[in-house]
């Protein structure tokens, strides 16, 4: 098994929160921005695990919007692959963590094995979202901006469920 954590961040909260996923994975994973590596180091692992924050009105964060085209293309088939994404429910509730939603569709498309998602929306307050589906959120939902205070228990709660997964 290699594992790979991918994320794009502006602000860095991303980052800080894949390092948090690393730590309590407490499993061997490298941690790419995909800001410095190609999508196509995507192929280098078996198991994956995707983050991004949501900019503009609901619009991929700037690095992985230049690495889509890429990325969309990618053979996901035997890969598994948990997403998370970070977001501000009240100040863009109409487009909750879409960019979470739009890393999922495409990786569901190319066949990939998708675990952590059916995570609960319950105590989330947003109008819409294009990473809910009838499950509940793709992934792991992190509020930073609204929400901070309930970050490492998500963070702890989510390793539970995709832990099996990655060891
Ligand atoms: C200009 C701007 C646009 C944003 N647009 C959205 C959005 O459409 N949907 C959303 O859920 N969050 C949105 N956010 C919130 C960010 O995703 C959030 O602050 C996140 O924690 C930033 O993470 P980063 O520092 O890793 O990039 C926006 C923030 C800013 C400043």
């Amino acid at each position: 098994m290699s594992i790979g954590i991918f994320y794009g961040s502006t602000g860095g909260n991303t980052e800080s929160i894949a390092e948090d996923i690393v730590s309590a994975l407490g499993v061997e994973a490298d941690i790419h921005d995909i800001a410095d590596v190609g999508a196509e180091r995507l192929n280098d692992y078996s198991h994956l695990i995707i983050g991004s924050s949501t900019w503009g009105d609901g619009e991929l964060q700037d690095d992985w919007d230049d690495a889509f085209s890429a990325y969309e293309k990618l053979d996901f088939s035997g890969k598994t692959v948990a997403f998370f994404g970070l977001g501000d429910q009240e100040g863009y509730g109409e487009y909750f963590l879409n960019a979470m939603g739009t890393l999922y569709e495409a990786a569901v498309k190319k066949g990939a094995n998708v675990v952590g998602d059916g995570w609960s929306t319950e105590g989330y307050d947003y109008e819409d979202s294009e990473a809910v589906n009838e499950k509940g959120f793709v992934g792991l939902a992190l509020d930073e901006d609204n929400q901070d205070d309930l970050t490492e228990e998500r963070i702890q709660k989510w390793i539970e469920i995709i832990k099996p997964h990655f060891s």
